[in-house]
């Protein structure tokens, strides 16, 4: 695994913005893994800024994203396909019929699986974004998910279910459950760009890096990939230094 150390979010932005632009450059209609979070929203700034200043084109890309609540669709605000719309796709020139994301109101869940993992067979991803949550999970693959897995219904664990509840009006709006990738969709990616920024974020650093490749730290199957770089600030860097 490569690492880039830098020294905050915003100079941790830039580099994974270099990183995306060369993929895009190279690729004009290449297949983009999107993640929602806090993390790549600086990325996604850059992209956007990008786009308006010297006119970088999304028209023939792809994207499909790693996760979505269930239950919440686009009319929700804190759904992740209403996220990607706000923070990326309403910014830029790409075509939304060429976004994808699992259907969090799809009322056949295990259909909803299948398709996305039939869609995922398709489009293999030429780059792959990641955030990672602090108890070493990557989309919402808890720890204890098998390797092998693929896109599937997860009950969140109260640890990301605290996690993300900042960003809901309180705790008990949080879905319980969401589709996710699974870690074998992730790992088909040609490239992995993992972003981690933050000492709430160390820990799981460490165990992204330095750890040992278990399914109790889901990031941990990274160090595995022939391609993947983590771009973190110096603070989620201070267990691996
Ligand atoms: P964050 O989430 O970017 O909001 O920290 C990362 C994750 O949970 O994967």
């Amino acid at each position: 695994m490569k690492v880039i150390i830098t020294k905050d979010y915003n100079e941790m932005s830039e580099k994974a913005f270099e990183i995306m632009a060369e993929v895009v450059k190279n690729k004009p209609d290449a297949v983009l893994g999107l993640a929602t979070g806090s993390t790549p929203i600086g990325l996604y700034k850059n992209m956007i800024k990008d786009h308006n200043e010297n006119g970088t084109s999304y028209k023939a890309v792809k994207t499909v994203n790693l996760d979505e609540y269930a239950g919440l669709d686009v009319t929700s605000d804190q759904s992740y396909v209403y996220f990607m719309r706000d923070n990326l796709f309403n910014h830029i020139d790409i075509d939304l019929a060429n976004t994808n994301i699992e259907n969090g109101k799809a009322a056949d869940r295990k259909a909803e699986c299948a398709r996305y993992n039939a869609l995922l067979e398709t489009i293999q991803q030429d780059i792959q974004v990641l955030g990672i949550g602090s108890n070493g999970h990557i989309a919402f693959n808890e720890p204890g998910t098998p390797f092998g897995s693929v896109t599937h219904i997860v009950d969140l664990t109260e640890s990301t279910i605290k996690d993300n509840s900042r960003l809901f009006k309180s705790i008990d709006e949080v879905p319980r459950q969401a589709f996710t990738m699974g870690l074998k969709n992730i790992m088909n990616a040609k490239k992995i760009l993992i972003l981690a920024n933050g000492a709430n974020k160390a820990k799981a650093v460490f165990g992204l890096v330095k750890g040992e490749v278990t399914e109790n730290v889901p990031a941990s199957i990274l160090q595995l990939h022939p391609d993947c770089t983590l771009v973190c600030d110096e603070a989620a860097a201070e267990l691996i230094r």
